[in-house]
Protein backbone atom coordinates (compact mmCIF):
# COMPACT_ATOMS: atom_id res chain seq x y z
CA UNK A 1 0.00 0.00 0.00
CA UNK A 2 1.10 3.46 -0.88
CA UNK A 3 -0.01 6.66 0.47
CA UNK A 4 -0.07 8.56 -2.72
CA UNK A 5 -3.08 7.81 -4.91
CA UNK A 6 -2.26 6.99 -8.38
CA UNK A 7 -4.85 7.37 -11.36
CA UNK A 8 -5.72 3.41 -12.94
CA UNK A 9 -7.62 2.29 -15.53
CA UNK A 10 -10.34 -0.03 -14.51
CA UNK A 11 -12.46 -0.50 -17.35
CA UNK A 12 -12.20 -0.53 -21.31
CA UNK A 13 -14.95 0.38 -24.04
CA UNK A 14 -14.77 0.78 -27.70
CA UNK A 15 -17.05 1.45 -30.65
CA UNK A 16 -16.15 1.29 -34.54
CA UNK A 17 -19.37 1.63 -36.70
CA UNK A 18 -20.29 -1.13 -38.94
CA UNK A 19 -19.23 0.55 -42.40
CA UNK A 20 -15.85 -0.63 -43.83
CA UNK A 21 -14.03 1.05 -46.51
CA UNK A 22 -12.02 -1.38 -47.82
CA UNK A 23 -8.30 -0.79 -49.96
CA UNK A 24 -10.38 -2.09 -52.90
CA UNK A 25 -13.16 0.34 -52.47
CA UNK A 26 -10.79 3.14 -52.71
CA UNK A 27 -8.93 1.74 -55.94
CA UNK A 28 -12.42 2.29 -57.62
CA UNK A 29 -12.49 6.04 -55.98
CA UNK A 30 -8.69 7.29 -56.26
CA UNK A 31 -5.98 6.83 -58.39
CA UNK A 32 -3.95 4.38 -55.94
CA UNK A 33 -4.03 0.58 -55.43
CA UNK A 34 -4.49 -1.32 -52.51
CA UNK A 35 -0.95 -3.13 -52.45
CA UNK A 36 0.62 0.50 -52.31
CA UNK A 37 -1.53 1.32 -49.43
CA UNK A 38 -0.76 -2.07 -47.36
CA UNK A 39 3.27 -1.90 -48.56
CA UNK A 40 3.36 2.02 -47.29
CA UNK A 41 0.97 2.40 -44.35
CA UNK A 42 0.20 -1.23 -43.46
CA UNK A 43 -3.90 -0.37 -43.39
CA UNK A 44 -6.33 -2.57 -45.33
CA UNK A 45 -9.68 -1.19 -44.04
CA UNK A 46 -11.17 1.04 -42.39
CA UNK A 47 -14.46 1.82 -40.46
CA UNK A 48 -16.82 5.00 -41.75
CA UNK A 49 -19.75 6.14 -39.85
CA UNK A 50 -22.31 6.54 -42.23
CA UNK A 51 -26.08 8.35 -41.42
CA UNK A 52 -27.58 11.46 -41.53
CA UNK A 53 -27.35 13.39 -38.61
CA UNK A 54 -24.60 11.04 -36.75
CA UNK A 55 -21.28 12.91 -35.36
CA UNK A 56 -18.47 11.66 -33.04
CA UNK A 57 -20.58 11.60 -30.09
CA UNK A 58 -22.57 9.15 -31.57
CA UNK A 59 -19.84 6.32 -31.40
CA UNK A 60 -18.24 7.79 -27.62
CA UNK A 61 -22.16 6.76 -26.37
CA UNK A 62 -21.81 3.13 -26.84
CA UNK A 63 -17.93 3.15 -25.99
CA UNK A 64 -18.85 4.70 -22.62
CA UNK A 65 -21.77 2.89 -21.97
CA UNK A 66 -19.74 -0.66 -22.47
CA UNK A 67 -17.11 0.90 -19.94
CA UNK A 68 -19.96 1.37 -17.03
CA UNK A 69 -21.68 -2.05 -17.65
CA UNK A 70 -18.27 -3.74 -17.57
CA UNK A 71 -17.35 -1.96 -14.57
CA UNK A 72 -20.78 -2.11 -13.54
CA UNK A 73 -21.69 1.54 -12.33
CA UNK A 74 -24.04 4.08 -13.30
CA UNK A 75 -23.72 7.27 -15.71
CA UNK A 76 -24.72 9.46 -12.72
CA UNK A 77 -21.07 8.48 -10.64
CA UNK A 78 -19.15 10.13 -13.32
CA UNK A 79 -17.12 12.94 -11.83
CA UNK A 80 -15.63 14.14 -15.48
CA UNK A 81 -15.39 13.86 -18.91
CA UNK A 82 -12.51 14.64 -21.08
CA UNK A 83 -12.82 14.36 -25.30
CA UNK A 84 -9.78 14.02 -27.03
CA UNK A 85 -11.11 14.99 -30.69
CA UNK A 86 -10.34 17.11 -33.68
CA UNK A 87 -13.71 16.45 -35.29
CA UNK A 88 -16.47 17.46 -32.16
CA UNK A 89 -20.01 17.50 -33.16
CA UNK A 90 -20.20 21.00 -33.36
CA UNK A 91 -17.83 23.89 -32.85
CA UNK A 92 -19.39 24.31 -29.42
CA UNK A 93 -20.80 23.26 -27.36
CA UNK A 94 -18.53 20.50 -26.57
CA UNK A 95 -18.87 16.79 -27.65
CA UNK A 96 -18.26 16.14 -24.01
CA UNK A 97 -21.56 17.84 -22.47
CA UNK A 98 -23.33 16.51 -25.88
CA UNK A 99 -21.81 12.58 -24.38
CA UNK A 100 -22.77 13.48 -20.91
CA UNK A 101 -26.60 14.56 -22.13
CA UNK A 102 -26.76 11.41 -24.09
CA UNK A 103 -25.62 8.84 -21.45
CA UNK A 104 -27.22 10.67 -18.86
CA UNK A 105 -23.95 11.66 -16.63
CA UNK A 106 -26.06 14.39 -14.76
CA UNK A 107 -23.80 14.60 -12.37
CA UNK A 108 -20.63 14.93 -14.70
CA UNK A 109 -18.64 18.26 -15.89
CA UNK A 110 -16.65 18.01 -19.12
CA UNK A 111 -14.13 19.41 -21.91
CA UNK A 112 -12.73 18.69 -25.14
CA UNK A 113 -9.45 18.57 -25.60
CA UNK A 114 -7.80 19.22 -28.93
CA UNK A 115 -4.66 17.33 -29.51
CA UNK A 116 -4.82 15.77 -32.86
CA UNK A 117 -3.28 12.63 -32.85
CA UNK A 118 -1.99 12.59 -29.43
CA UNK A 119 -5.55 13.87 -27.64
CA UNK A 120 -5.99 10.36 -26.19
CA UNK A 121 -2.38 11.02 -24.73
CA UNK A 122 -3.16 15.19 -23.58
CA UNK A 123 -6.65 13.75 -21.99
CA UNK A 124 -4.99 10.64 -20.35
CA UNK A 125 -2.73 12.67 -18.69
CA UNK A 126 -5.03 15.46 -17.74
CA UNK A 127 -7.68 13.16 -16.58
CA UNK A 128 -4.89 11.29 -14.37
CA UNK A 129 -3.61 14.89 -12.53
CA UNK A 130 -7.47 15.22 -12.04
CA UNK A 131 -7.61 11.75 -9.68
CA UNK A 132 -4.03 12.11 -8.12
CA UNK A 133 -5.22 15.69 -6.85
CA UNK A 134 -8.03 13.78 -4.77
CA UNK A 135 -10.85 15.79 -6.35
CA UNK A 136 -12.15 13.24 -8.19
CA UNK A 137 -12.92 9.79 -7.88
CA UNK A 138 -14.25 8.78 -11.73
CA UNK A 139 -12.55 10.62 -14.61
CA UNK A 140 -14.29 9.29 -17.97
CA UNK A 141 -11.31 9.63 -20.94
CA UNK A 142 -11.88 9.49 -24.44
CA UNK A 143 -10.31 9.62 -28.04
CA UNK A 144 -12.97 9.86 -30.19
CA UNK A 145 -12.94 11.13 -34.20
CA UNK A 146 -14.96 11.08 -37.60
CA UNK A 147 -12.33 11.66 -39.62
CA UNK A 148 -14.67 10.84 -42.55
CA UNK A 149 -16.19 14.26 -41.86
CA UNK A 150 -12.84 16.49 -42.64
CA UNK A 151 -11.51 14.12 -45.41
CA UNK A 152 -11.07 14.87 -49.16
CA UNK A 153 -12.30 11.46 -50.99
CA UNK A 154 -10.75 12.53 -53.97
CA UNK A 155 -7.39 13.14 -52.23
CA UNK A 156 -5.17 9.51 -52.67
CA UNK A 157 -2.75 11.13 -49.94
CA UNK A 158 -5.33 11.38 -47.37
CA UNK A 159 -8.23 9.47 -48.10
CA UNK A 160 -6.72 6.06 -47.99
CA UNK A 161 -5.35 6.95 -44.11
CA UNK A 162 -8.36 7.69 -42.10
CA UNK A 163 -10.94 6.10 -40.45
CA UNK A 164 -13.47 6.39 -37.74
CA UNK A 165 -14.05 5.40 -34.26
CA UNK A 166 -14.28 5.93 -30.48
CA UNK A 167 -12.40 4.12 -27.55
CA UNK A 168 -12.78 5.26 -23.91
CA UNK A 169 -11.15 4.30 -20.39
CA UNK A 170 -12.22 5.31 -16.96
CA UNK A 171 -9.82 6.11 -14.39
CA UNK A 172 -10.11 5.71 -10.39
CA UNK A 173 -8.20 6.29 -7.63
CA UNK A 174 -5.06 3.91 -6.89
CA UNK A 175 -3.39 3.23 -3.62
CA UNK A 176 -1.56 -0.31 -4.99
CA UNK A 177 1.12 2.39 -7.66
CA UNK A 178 -1.11 0.90 -10.23
CA UNK A 179 -1.65 3.03 -13.17
CA UNK A 180 -0.20 6.19 -14.75
CA UNK A 181 3.41 6.30 -13.23
CA UNK A 182 4.71 9.00 -15.62
CA UNK A 183 4.16 10.98 -18.36
CA UNK A 184 5.82 13.27 -21.21
CA UNK A 185 4.14 15.20 -23.49
CA UNK A 186 5.67 17.78 -26.27
CA UNK A 187 4.36 20.78 -28.60
CA UNK A 188 5.42 22.65 -30.73
CA UNK A 189 3.36 24.53 -33.03
CA UNK A 190 5.24 25.20 -35.92
CA UNK A 191 4.31 21.57 -37.07
CA UNK A 192 0.83 23.36 -37.79
CA UNK A 193 2.01 24.16 -41.57
CA UNK A 194 2.36 20.93 -42.24
CA UNK A 195 -0.90 18.71 -41.18
CA UNK A 196 -4.04 21.24 -40.47
CA UNK A 197 -7.47 22.30 -41.69
CA UNK A 198 -7.51 25.65 -43.10
CA UNK A 199 -10.65 26.66 -42.83
CA UNK A 200 -13.82 26.45 -40.25
CA UNK A 201 -11.58 28.38 -37.58
CA UNK A 202 -11.34 31.74 -36.62
CA UNK A 203 -8.98 32.67 -38.96
CA UNK A 204 -11.14 31.93 -42.04
CA UNK A 205 -14.74 31.14 -40.85
CA UNK A 206 -16.55 28.87 -43.92
CA UNK A 207 -18.10 30.52 -46.46
CA UNK A 208 -18.96 29.36 -49.91
CA UNK A 209 -15.28 30.10 -51.08
CA UNK A 210 -13.66 27.88 -48.60
CA UNK A 211 -16.20 24.90 -49.45
CA UNK A 212 -15.57 25.08 -53.01
CA UNK A 213 -11.61 25.31 -52.35
CA UNK A 214 -12.06 22.52 -50.41
CA UNK A 215 -10.48 23.90 -47.37
CA UNK A 216 -12.67 22.32 -44.59
CA UNK A 217 -10.57 18.78 -45.02
CA UNK A 218 -7.29 17.49 -43.47
CA UNK A 219 -4.10 18.93 -45.50
CA UNK A 220 -1.21 17.16 -44.74
CA UNK A 221 2.88 16.94 -46.22
CA UNK A 222 2.62 13.18 -45.51
CA UNK A 223 6.76 12.88 -45.82
CA UNK A 224 7.62 15.90 -43.17
CA UNK A 225 4.81 14.52 -40.68
CA UNK A 226 6.45 11.03 -41.47
CA UNK A 227 9.68 12.15 -40.80
CA UNK A 228 8.87 14.19 -38.00
CA UNK A 229 6.63 11.68 -36.20
CA UNK A 230 9.58 8.45 -36.73
CA UNK A 231 11.87 10.93 -35.01
CA UNK A 232 9.46 12.37 -32.13
CA UNK A 233 7.49 9.28 -31.11
CA UNK A 234 10.74 7.42 -30.95
CA UNK A 235 12.91 10.12 -29.06
CA UNK A 236 10.26 10.31 -26.20
CA UNK A 237 9.67 6.72 -25.96
CA UNK A 238 13.38 6.25 -25.33
CA UNK A 239 13.36 8.86 -22.89
CA UNK A 240 10.80 8.27 -21.01
CA UNK A 241 11.74 4.39 -20.35
CA UNK A 242 15.63 5.96 -19.63
CA UNK A 243 13.97 8.65 -17.07
CA UNK A 244 11.86 5.71 -15.16
CA UNK A 245 15.19 3.23 -15.62
CA UNK A 246 12.43 0.87 -17.85
CA UNK A 247 14.63 -1.85 -19.75
CA UNK A 248 12.77 -3.55 -22.87
CA UNK A 249 12.21 -6.63 -20.63
CA UNK A 250 10.66 -4.49 -18.02
CA UNK A 251 7.83 -3.26 -20.65
CA UNK A 252 5.36 -5.74 -21.45
CA UNK A 253 3.27 -3.45 -24.22
CA UNK A 254 4.02 -0.29 -26.45
CA UNK A 255 0.41 0.91 -27.45
CA UNK A 256 1.56 2.99 -30.13
CA UNK A 257 -0.42 5.63 -32.74
CA UNK A 258 -1.61 3.65 -35.30
CA UNK A 259 -0.67 5.99 -37.97
CA UNK A 260 1.83 4.23 -40.38
CA UNK A 261 3.44 0.94 -39.63
CA UNK A 262 6.34 1.57 -40.28
CA UNK A 263 6.19 4.46 -37.81
CA UNK A 264 5.64 2.22 -35.18
CA UNK A 265 8.69 -0.63 -36.01
CA UNK A 266 11.02 2.48 -36.08
CA UNK A 267 9.20 3.16 -32.79
CA UNK A 268 10.16 -0.30 -31.44
CA UNK A 269 13.23 -0.72 -32.65
CA UNK A 270 14.26 2.23 -30.66
CA UNK A 271 13.14 0.72 -27.43
CA UNK A 272 14.51 -2.73 -28.20
CA UNK A 273 11.17 -4.04 -28.21
CA UNK A 274 10.20 -7.52 -30.15
CA UNK A 275 6.99 -7.37 -32.73
CA UNK A 276 4.71 -9.63 -30.09
CA UNK A 277 5.03 -6.70 -27.12
CA UNK A 278 3.18 -4.02 -30.17
CA UNK A 279 -0.06 -3.40 -30.62
CA UNK A 280 -1.08 -3.18 -33.70
CA UNK A 281 -4.37 -2.81 -35.31
CA UNK A 282 -4.01 -0.09 -37.91
CA UNK A 283 -5.20 -3.36 -40.69
CA UNK A 284 -8.80 -2.91 -39.54
CA UNK A 285 -9.06 0.55 -38.69
CA UNK A 286 -6.41 2.71 -40.10
CA UNK A 287 -5.59 6.06 -38.61
CA UNK A 288 -8.41 7.03 -36.70
CA UNK A 289 -6.50 9.93 -34.81
CA UNK A 290 -7.38 10.88 -30.93
CA UNK A 291 -9.36 7.36 -30.62
CA UNK A 292 -6.44 4.62 -31.83
CA UNK A 293 -4.62 4.37 -28.85
CA UNK A 294 -7.75 3.21 -26.69
CA UNK A 295 -8.77 0.85 -29.39
CA UNK A 296 -5.89 -0.45 -28.97
CA UNK A 297 -6.32 -1.38 -25.29
CA UNK A 298 -9.71 -2.75 -25.91
CA UNK A 299 -8.71 -4.87 -28.34
CA UNK A 300 -5.81 -6.15 -26.10
CA UNK A 301 -7.71 -6.31 -23.13
CA UNK A 302 -8.40 -10.09 -22.35
CA UNK A 303 -4.25 -9.84 -23.10
CA UNK A 304 -3.38 -7.31 -20.36
CA UNK A 305 -2.39 -8.63 -16.91
CA UNK A 306 -2.48 -6.90 -13.60
CA UNK A 307 1.16 -5.09 -12.85
CA UNK A 308 1.83 -5.26 -16.54
CA UNK A 309 4.38 -2.20 -17.98
CA UNK A 310 2.38 -0.76 -20.51
CA UNK A 311 3.83 2.09 -22.91
CA UNK A 312 1.44 4.14 -24.99
CA UNK A 313 3.60 6.50 -27.44
CA UNK A 314 1.92 9.11 -30.18
CA UNK A 315 2.61 11.77 -32.44
CA UNK A 316 0.18 14.16 -34.63
CA UNK A 317 -0.94 17.08 -35.75
CA UNK A 318 -0.10 20.51 -33.69
CA UNK A 319 2.59 19.14 -33.77
CA UNK A 320 2.23 17.41 -30.39
CA UNK A 321 3.78 14.17 -29.28
CA UNK A 322 4.31 12.23 -25.73
CA UNK A 323 4.93 9.10 -24.05
CA UNK A 324 2.83 7.84 -20.91
CA UNK A 325 4.05 4.95 -18.63
CA UNK A 326 1.29 3.43 -16.87
CA UNK A 327 0.82 -0.30 -15.14
CA UNK A 328 -2.32 -1.88 -15.94
CA UNK A 329 -4.42 -2.55 -13.02
CA UNK A 330 -6.91 -5.35 -13.19
O1 LIG B 1 -1.46 10.68 -37.51
C1 LIG B 1 -1.11 11.99 -37.78
C2 LIG B 1 0.27 12.08 -38.26
N1 LIG B 1 0.36 11.62 -39.63
C3 LIG B 1 1.28 10.73 -39.95
O2 LIG B 1 2.00 10.24 -39.14
C4 LIG B 1 1.42 10.42 -41.43
C5 LIG B 1 2.87 10.45 -41.83
N2 LIG B 1 3.07 10.24 -43.25
C6 LIG B 1 2.90 9.04 -43.86
O3 LIG B 1 2.48 8.09 -43.23
C7 LIG B 1 3.30 8.91 -45.30
O4 LIG B 1 4.02 10.05 -45.67
C8 LIG B 1 2.10 8.70 -46.26
C9 LIG B 1 1.48 7.34 -46.04
C10 LIG B 1 1.09 9.79 -46.09
C11 LIG B 1 2.61 8.73 -47.71
O5 LIG B 1 3.60 7.74 -47.90
P1 LIG B 1 5.01 8.11 -48.50
O6 LIG B 1 5.79 6.88 -48.57
O7 LIG B 1 5.59 9.25 -47.70
O8 LIG B 1 4.64 8.57 -49.94
P2 LIG B 1 5.01 9.95 -50.67
O9 LIG B 1 4.13 11.04 -50.18
O10 LIG B 1 6.49 10.15 -50.62
O11 LIG B 1 4.62 9.62 -52.16
C12 LIG B 1 5.36 8.69 -52.96
C13 LIG B 1 4.65 8.54 -54.29
C14 LIG B 1 4.32 9.86 -54.94
O12 LIG B 1 4.45 9.71 -56.33
P3 LIG B 1 5.76 10.24 -57.10
O13 LIG B 1 5.83 11.71 -56.83
O14 LIG B 1 6.90 9.49 -56.49
O15 LIG B 1 5.50 9.87 -58.53
C15 LIG B 1 2.86 10.06 -54.62
O16 LIG B 1 2.19 10.86 -55.56
O17 LIG B 1 3.40 7.87 -54.10
C16 LIG B 1 2.35 8.64 -54.67
N3 LIG B 1 1.15 8.44 -53.88
C17 LIG B 1 0.32 7.39 -54.10
N4 LIG B 1 0.36 6.40 -55.00
C18 LIG B 1 -0.63 5.49 -54.96
C19 LIG B 1 0.66 9.16 -52.84
N5 LIG B 1 -0.47 8.60 -52.39
C20 LIG B 1 -0.70 7.51 -53.15
C21 LIG B 1 -1.70 6.54 -53.16
N6 LIG B 1 -1.63 5.55 -54.08
N7 LIG B 1 -2.74 6.54 -52.29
Amino acid sequence: MSSKITAAITAVGAYVPPNVLTNADLEKMVDTTSDWILSRTGIAERHILKGEGLGTSDMIVPAVQELLKKRGISAEEIDCMIVGTVTPDMVFPSTANVVCDKIGAKNAWGFDLGAACSGFLYALTTGAALIESGRYKKVVVVGADKMSSIIDYTDRSTCIIFGDGAGAVLLEPNSEDLGVLDSILKSDGSGRHYLHQKAGGSVKPATAATVAAKEHFVYQEGQPVFKYAVKGMADVSAELMERNRLSADDVAWLVPHQANLRIIDATAKRMGLSNEKVMVNIEKYGNTTAATLPLCLSDWEKKLKKGDNVVLAAFGGGFTWGAIWLKWAY
